[in-house]
């Protein structure tokens, strides 16, 4: 596999598209507004200068890297060479859905169709290709440049040689690839969002504040982020799809989003991206203030 075809620029995509960029393949970076292809280059560059900075990589890397990406808005252009696709779009079932009905017919037959999707079934998503064998889920966590795993899943009809050449591939990536079967949540989310809506439901409740909560949890259980501050980097919105997902799909109550994330997410606070969630993020991330009722 030479040419890997990354649909969509944002915080996953350009994340996807940088390590495969760095690691020698080709890539096609595809997404239908050009403003966020330029964004997203610009997010590549500027973690590029990050790494080269921390001697991590040099300049000729760097510079390589670049080399390595064209940016397209053309889905059928960006996916034609492709080896492989991994499909990093918004998480939204309908939007997957037609993406992968449409590079099921422009990509060559033995292409491998991925989907960067943190919850919606793999299966499901197969189910509207032709060939359900060769499609699987990569699912990358973020900043994508730094966290070593590749959670593989496994849809329903996966072949063999799929997964093999998945798992390789991913290898091949400096990342560490653990395959799983395709239920709701997969492991990562599974385990995670249950966590954070936990913590969520411990603020709403008023059994401690924000910084307490995340504090007895970064240091006593030494994650490198406490859970609302996590809840606030992935995306609260992203957070309550996925717990939706869960609630729905393994129809426990267990899972039911809290109700102080559901308002959140409907007054538009979504975490870092909306520069507001569990803190404020006017001034960017660091040493962010508890921000909201809960401050
Ligand atoms: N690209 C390249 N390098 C990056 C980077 C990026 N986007 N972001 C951070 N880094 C590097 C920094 O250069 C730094 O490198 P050194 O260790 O060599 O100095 C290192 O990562 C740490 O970064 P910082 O010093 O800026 O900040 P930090 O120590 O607070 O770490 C963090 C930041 C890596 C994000 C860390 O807080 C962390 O690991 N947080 C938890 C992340 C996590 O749980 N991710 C999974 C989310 S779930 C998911 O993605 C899946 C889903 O479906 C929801």
């Amino acid at each position: 596999m030479k040419n890997i075809s990354v649909i969509g620029a944002g915080t996953m995509g350009n994340g996807i598209a940088h390590v495969f960029a760095q690691n020698g393949y080709k890539v096609s970076l595809v997404d239908i507004s050009s403003e966020s292809l330029n964004k997203g280059m610009a997010t590549i560059e500027k973690n590029l200068d990050r790494q080269v900075k921390k001697e991590v990589i040099d300049q000729d890397t760097k510079e390589s890297t670049l080399n390595n990406i064209s940016t397209h808005t053309d889905l059928k252009t960006g996916v034609q060479n492709a080896d492989l696709v991994v499909e990093a779009a918004s998480e939204n079932v309908n939007i997957k859905l037609s993406i992968f009905k449409d590079i099921d017919s422009f990509t060559k037959p033995e292409a491998i169709l991925a989907t960067n999707t943190s919850s919606i079934s793999i299966t499901k998503i197969a189910a509207a290709t032709q060939r359900p064998d060769k499609v699987i889920g990569m699912h990358f966590m973020n900043p994508v440049p730094v966290m070593k795993l590749v959670e593989i899943i496994k849809g329903y009809a996966t072949s063999d040689e799929t997964l093999d050449a998945t798992v390789k591939l991913s290898e091949n990536l400096g990342k560490v690839p653990v395959a799983c079967n395709d239920y709701p949540g997969f492991v990562a989310n599974r385990i995670l969002m249950p966590m954070i809506n936990e913590a969520i439901i411990s603020l709403f409740e008023g059994v401690a504040g924000v910084k307490e909560i995340d504090t007895i949890m970064k240091l006593g259980m030494a994650h490198p982020m406490g859970p609302l501050q996590l809840a606030d980097f992935i995306g609260l919105d992203v957070c309550l799809s996925i717990l939706n997902v869960l609630y729905e799909g393994l129809g426990d109550d267990k899972y039911a989003p809290c109700p102080l994330l559901v308002n959140m997410v409907t007054a538009g606070k979504l975490g870092v991206k909306s520069g507001e969630g569990f803190y404020d993020y006017a001034e960017g991330p660091k040493n962010a203030p508890v921000s909201g009722q809960f401050a």
